[in-house]
Parts: C-alpha cells; structure tokens; sequence
C-alpha cells in the first residue's frame, strides 16, 4: 500500500492537515452523528483469517509479535489493505498488559491465554502492580506510526475489561464456565475487589497509552461477562467497569463496550457509561435499542458463521442487520463477534462494500 503522505499536527486527536478525524464515518456514528454511510470494521480482522498474517506470525510467537512495533503495524494495516473498512483496530492482545506488568503467561495456538500461576488467593493479588507506560513502550511506538500510516482512517485502541482478565487469570486460562472466577466473586469479596481494582487500574493505564499516542476511538472487551446475572454483573462488575469508562471519558475519543452472551446485560452495561454499545448477533438491534437507554450508538452484529453461507444469503443478512441499525441513533457495522478463522476474506471485502452501499442509499 502507498503511504499516505501528510503532515501529522496533532497526535492525540489524528489531525491531518485540516482535515480532522471526527469528521470520519465511524467516529461520526460513534458520536451519534449523520453519517453518508454505515461505517464498518470487523473484530479480528486483523488475524488468523489472512493468509498474509500467517505468513508475518509463521515463527513468531502471539506474545513476542504483539511487543514488535513493525509487526504491530504491518498487521494492523492487513485488513485495511485488502477492505474498505472504515477503522482499523490495534494488533494486540488483552493479555499484553498482563504480561507487560510481570505476569507469567503464554497464548498458546488455538488455545488461547495460558496463565503460569493462577491467582486465587491475597499474595497473588497483591503480586499484581500497575501498569507504567514505559511498561509498553512498544505500544506506543506503533500506535504513533500507525496514526500516520492510516491518514483519514481511525484508529481503535483496546483493552479487556477488569472481569475478562479476571477470568483468564484465576482460571488460569480459557474457561467454559468459569466456576473458580466467580466462586471468588461470590465468595470473597474482599479479594475480589482488590483484584478487579489492580485490574481496573491497569486497563485504564493501557487505553491511555493507546489514546496518548493518536488512537481515535477505544474498546474495552469485556468478552466473557455474559456469564454472569444482571444481579452480580451490578454488584461486582459494573463498578469496575464504569471506572474505566470514567476515567477513560476524559480523553475525549469515543468508547465501545462489548460483550458476548450479554443480552440481559446490555441495560446495564449502557450505563457503565461507554458512548456505544457493542452487540452479539442474539439480539438483534431493533430489540437492542429497546434494551439501552437513549443517548448511545450500537455495534454490530452480523453473526459470524453467516459468512460460510452462500453470497445471497449474507447480503439477506447483512441487508437486515442494517435496517434494524436504523433505529438505533448510531450505528457501526460488525460481526457479532470475531471473525472466524476459516472465514473467507474475499466475503468479508464484499461484506464491506455491500454494507456501504446499501446504507448510503437508504
Ligand atoms: O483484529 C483484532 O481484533 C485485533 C487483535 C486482537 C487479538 N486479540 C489478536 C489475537 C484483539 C482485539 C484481541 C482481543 C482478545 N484477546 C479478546 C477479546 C476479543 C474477543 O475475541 O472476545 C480475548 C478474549 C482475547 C484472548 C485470546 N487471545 C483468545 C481467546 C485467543 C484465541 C485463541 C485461539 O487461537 O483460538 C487469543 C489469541 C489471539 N489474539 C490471536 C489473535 C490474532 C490468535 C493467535 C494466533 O494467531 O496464534
């Protein structure tokens, strides 16, 4: 891809000459603002999916290309190479954080995060410290690259909320479950909240770096929480989460807040206080506008499998995820989750360009 060629003037909010990236598509929908056309991104479209990124990662550990600012950038730039999505998100993990605050762990293949010690107990947590942006500095380095490799194209920060590290770190690693996560949640507040804290405190210093360096919108991924009741998910969550998002609102870049399996929870994840709400592909929008108070966009939320069916019926099914977005005040396109490892790219590049034309005519 050609670089595009401009002057950089203001990093933290990406300005490009006069040109602004408020004036965007995405960060508009973000904002709830009119936009010429539905924006879109996918979750993991920078991955697994792309034979181009199975090249770069062929000998490369996950951990050790998430810390490399030139494979952080080339992957970053994949997807916006092949479609005309209209934001790129940030090639990292959830975990890097973790790992960048002395936490000893692995993403193994097709596994997922793998935790050497598992926390369970007060001495585990307290091992836990905070996150000094000099912790990642590599996070830094790329992102501000990046900011001037994308030109007009916005780029996504992201973290995983407080309850999703948890997870993965009292589990040990992936979980189906996650019987020992919440045992600790229902059992031991007082660990639980010094963790979620620790947890808290070091999710907020990650989007702040990203923000810092020239991201343009931040995700906290709070991937697993739909296994929790409305209930719990107040009481030992959404405080958590709030503070995040609290603390993150200063910085003035739209914030997205996702999870999966979280139809009874999108109420109340609305008023943890992001600026849109990410959606799985259970609820379908319409239904989910009725579910989060007004004053936010929503995200998604095209399920991911659709895109192994035969072309017609993804463009059914894309049509229709578009029409119910109408109603929300604004409307980013997605999947429902992440792209699937075997998706086809070439139907996720029509997918893109499908979805803009039919929301540029309606
Ligand atoms: O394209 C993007 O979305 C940006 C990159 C990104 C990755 N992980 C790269 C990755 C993002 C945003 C994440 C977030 C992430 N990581 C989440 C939240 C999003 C979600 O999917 O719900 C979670 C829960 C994790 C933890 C994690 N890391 C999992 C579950 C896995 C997959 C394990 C597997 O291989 O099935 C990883 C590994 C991972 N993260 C890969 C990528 C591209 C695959 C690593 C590989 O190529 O070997």
């Amino acid at each position: 891809m050609m670089t595009p060629v401009f002057r950089h003037q203001d990093g933290r909010r990406g300005t490009i000459g006069t040109v602004t990236l408020d004036d965007t598509p995405f960060i508009r929908a973000c904002r709830r603002l009119p936009v010429p056309h539905t924006p879109v991104w996918f979750m993991r479209q920078a991955g697994r999916s792309l034979p181009e990124y199975r090249r770069v990662r062929a000998d490369i550990p996950m951990l050790e290309a998430c810390a490399r600012p030139d494979l952080i950038v080339e992957i970053t730039l994949q997807p916006v190479r092949r479609y005309s999505v209209d934001a790129a998100i940030f090639f990292s993990d959830i975990m890097v954080p973790l790992k960048a605050v002395g936490v000893e762990l692995d993403i193994q293949p097709g596994v997922g995060p793998v935790v050497g010690q598992p926390i369970r107990d007060i001495e585990g947590v307290k091992r836990l410290r905070g996150l000094e942006p000099t912790d990642v500095g590599f996070v830094t380095e790329a992102v501000r690259t990046l900011v001037g490799e994308l030109g007009e194209i916005p780029l996504i920060g992201f973290a995983g909320a407080p309850f999703t590290l948890a997870s993965y770190l009292v589990e040990g690693g992936p979980s189906k479950n996650h019987e020992r996560t919440k045992a600790l949640m229902y059992g031991r507040p007082d660990l639980w909240h010094e963790l979620m804290d620790r947890l808290t405190d070091i999710t907020i210093a990650f989007l702040k770096v990203q923000a810092d360096a020239g991201a343009s919108a931040l995700q906290l991924f709070d991937s697993w929480v739909g296994s929790v009741a409305p209930d719990d998910y107040r009481r030992s969550v959404l405080p958590y989460s709030r503070r995040v998002l609290e603390a993150v609102g200063e910085l003035d870049v739209p914030r997205i807040h996702f999870g999966v399996g979280t139809g009874e929870l999108l109420g109340l994840m609305g008023e943890a206080g992001a600026d849109v709400v990410g959606v799985d592909w259970r609820v379908p929008l319409d239904e989910a506008v009725r579910r989060v108070d007004p004053g936010k966009a929503l995200q998604g939320n095209l399920d991911p499998a659709v895109l192994f069916a035969p072309w017609e019926t993804v463009r059914e099914r894309a049509r229709d995820v578009v029409w119910r977005g109408r109603t929300a005040e604004g409307h980013v396109f997605n999947l429902g989750h992440g792209v699937l490892p075997d998706t086809d790219p070439d139907v996720l590049a029509r997918l893109t360009d499908f979805v803009h034309e039919e929301s540029g005519r309606l």
